[in-house]
């Protein structure tokens, strides 16, 4: 892949990315570096971050680093920037995230608390404390990986959908307060893509329709930047939440619902069977 020309000029020369030990963010690290681009690549799993920086500096000779943080505790901000302190970062990929699908009520507070921690409150802190930093080098970016659940509420994924409608505001209004900065912001919002996170959500791989590789949507994600506020990645995927906007909004949400609804119940159905088997 080649980004433009400007692209190692603009975001470099180091990139910051969250949740890049897996899925859309691993692929970021290995496009960017790909570029000739450092990289601080952040997650839980020291392992595999650790297994990534080294390909990465063996593969594209550039330097990388691994971070491994829990971007859900309370001290993460003060680790993560002592870590960062002395690199000159031009691109800030907040991407770790995760769902929880089921009814709302019935998903264990600690678990949904974990989720707007890392999903909005990381988000949050991250932007905060970097845009000085890219306002006083007058250039950058930031991604922020949402989700077309961002979009409406979801009934089966209430709290999740609402953690990525924070990401999507925050991310639409930085992009106008931060152009006349020459900084560039982007909500990526990935349609389905194939990862662990629909297994760890309880959906199977198989009731998924359309997955696309990460690869493909981390690289859109970084051509994008700086073309427009928001990406949906996929064609469908834009038309259809261009047709749900145009919905009464009571149709649109039960439609989003009613899909979520059937794979997760299916899969529950599935496991069940399996455990009475064994
Ligand atoms: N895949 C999709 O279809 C899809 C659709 C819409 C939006 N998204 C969004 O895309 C982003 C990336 O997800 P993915 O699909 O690539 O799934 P993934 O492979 O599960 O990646 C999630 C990443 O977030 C990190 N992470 C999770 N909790 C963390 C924590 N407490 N502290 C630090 N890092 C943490 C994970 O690393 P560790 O486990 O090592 O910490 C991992 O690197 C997420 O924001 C997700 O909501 C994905």
């Amino acid at each position: 892949m080649s980004l433009s020309k400007n692209f190692r000029k603009k975001y470099g020369p180091w990139v910051l990315v969250t949740g890049a030990s897996s899925g859309i963010g691993e692929q970021f690290a290995r496009l960017v570096a790909a570029e000739g681009l450092n990289v601080i690549l952040v997650a839980r799993r020291a392992d595999l971050l650790q297994t990534i920086v080294e390909e990465l500096r063996n593969q594209h000779g550039v330097e990388a680093e691994s971070i491994p943080l829990d971007l859900s505790t309370p001290d993460f901000l003060d680790l993560l920037l002592s870590a960062c302190e002395g690199k000159d970062i031009g691109l800030v990929i907040s991407n770790a995230g995760f769902g929880l699908k089921g009814l709302h009520h019935e998903i264990p507070l600690e678990k949904l608390s974990e989720m707007l921690d890392v999903n909005c409150r990381a988000a949050l802190m991250i932007t905060h404390s970097f845009i000085p930093r890219l306002i006083e080098r007058g250039r950058g970016g930031i991604i922020l990986t949402g989700s077309m659940e961002g979009f409406f509420g979801v009934p089966w994924s209430a709290a999740y959908s609402a953690t990525k409608a924070f990401v999507l505001s925050l991310g639409e209004a930085l992009w106008s307060e931060l152009r006349r900065h020459n900084i560039d912001v982007l909500v990526l919002a990935p349609g389905s893509t194939d990862t662990e996170t629909h297994i760890a959500q309880g959906i199977a791989r198989e009731d998924l329709f359309g997955l696309k590789p990460p690869q493909e949507v981390a690289k859109l994600g970084l051509e994008q930047l700086g073309r427009s506020p928001v990406y949906v990645s996929g064609f469908l995927n834009r038309q259809l939440i261009r047709v749900f906007s145009k919905l009464p909004r009571k149709w649109a949400v039960a439609s989003m619902g009613a899909g979520i609804r059937k794979v997760i119940l299916r899969n529950r159905i599935r496991s069940r069977n399996s455990e009475s088997f064994t």
